[in-house]
């Protein structure tokens, strides 16, 4: 800490210069070198590029993936009227980050960021560019701690209003041990009727059985995070209690397509997006 910081300034000096192990491959850098970014390390090339001698329709899912964010941010912001979203596993900011799809269409939207990633805290001055109209905020923090990302959000947004939380290709990471329902209930508690949750995860029946055993298990040999698949009934679980959007829950690249976008193929990935009664 230097003499004119602030202790929540040194934390942030700290965290973001904090030691991380870049030889154990990691889902945002694996992530990112699947959308062909350039913060990622030789582990996650390697895992990803072992992950597509397994599946080659991972590389279409992680494009489909991204493009069902755009989507469903999108819908929630002009169709739905949502103005307050929070994101949390953000990723290695890329292009169509939440805040830009966002307030393209809200400029007043405000988003609160939230991932575990020393790289993408590194990279979360580019989620600060808000619109001037708007505000971006950025929490360091895991999912499953849900105290501390509920109080920290609760500075920027107004949980007396609707909220969009978006869960897009994490909950995957969450193994049933640390109780991804409960997390997912504790957010959806936090907000009000009329706030929306969406959702994309690793499918087990857009999966062989054969394939998914692979991946789970070069997973847990490879990867920071284990991958766990779960079936559509399981994916279901997590709207209990809310109204799922047409076309309900659909692998990512079915859901609300834009025409004509030419990146065709078969992902691997459930989604949907939801509304709270
Ligand atoms: C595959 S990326 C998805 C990025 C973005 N949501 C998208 O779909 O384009 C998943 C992100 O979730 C983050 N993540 C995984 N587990 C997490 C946890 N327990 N807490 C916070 N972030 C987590 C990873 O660091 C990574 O950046």
């Amino acid at each position: 800490m230097t003499s004119d910081e602030t202790p929540d300034e040194a934390a942030a000096d700290e965290a973001r210069t904090r030691a991380f192990d870049t030889s154990v491959a990691h889902q945002a850098r694996m992530y990112d070198y699947l959308l062909g970014g350039k913060d990622n390390y030789a582990a996650d090339r390697a895992a990803v590029e072992q992950q597509l001698a397994i599946s080659p329709d991972v590389a279409f899912s992680a494009r489909a993936n991204r493009a069902f964010l755009g989507r469903a941010v999108r819908y929630l912001a002009a169709e739905a009227g949502i103005r307050q979203f929070l994101d949390i596993g953000t990723g290695i900011p890329t292009a169509g980050n939440t805040h830009q799809v966002a307030q393209a269409i809200a400029p007043e939207t405000r988003v609160v960021y939230v991932d575990y990633d020393p790289v993408v805290l590194a990279h979360a001055r580019a989620l600060l560019t808000s619109h001037p109209a708007g505000v971006t905020d950025y929490i360091d923090a895991d999912l499953r701690d849900t105290g501390t990302i509920l109080s920290h959000a609760a500075e920027l947004l107004d949980f007396t209003e609707p909220v969009a939380v978006t869960l897009i290709a994490i909950l995957h990471v969450i193994p049933d041990s640390d109780d991804p329902y409960g997390i997912v209930a504790t957010l959806m508690d936090a907000v009000p009727a009329g706030s929306y949750l969406a959702i994309s995860h690793m499918a087990s029946e857009l999966l062989s059985r054969e394939t998914r055993e692979r991946l789970e298990h070069h997973s847990g040999a490879t990867m920071q995070q284990p991958l766990t698949a779960r079936t559509r009934a399981q994916m279901a679980r997590f709207f209990d209690g809310l109204d799922l959007v047409a076309p309900g829950l659909v692998p990512v690249e079915e859901w609300r397509p834009d025409p004509g976008t030419g990146d065709m193929g078969e992902s691997v990935l459930w989604c949907a997006v939801g509304r709270k009664r």
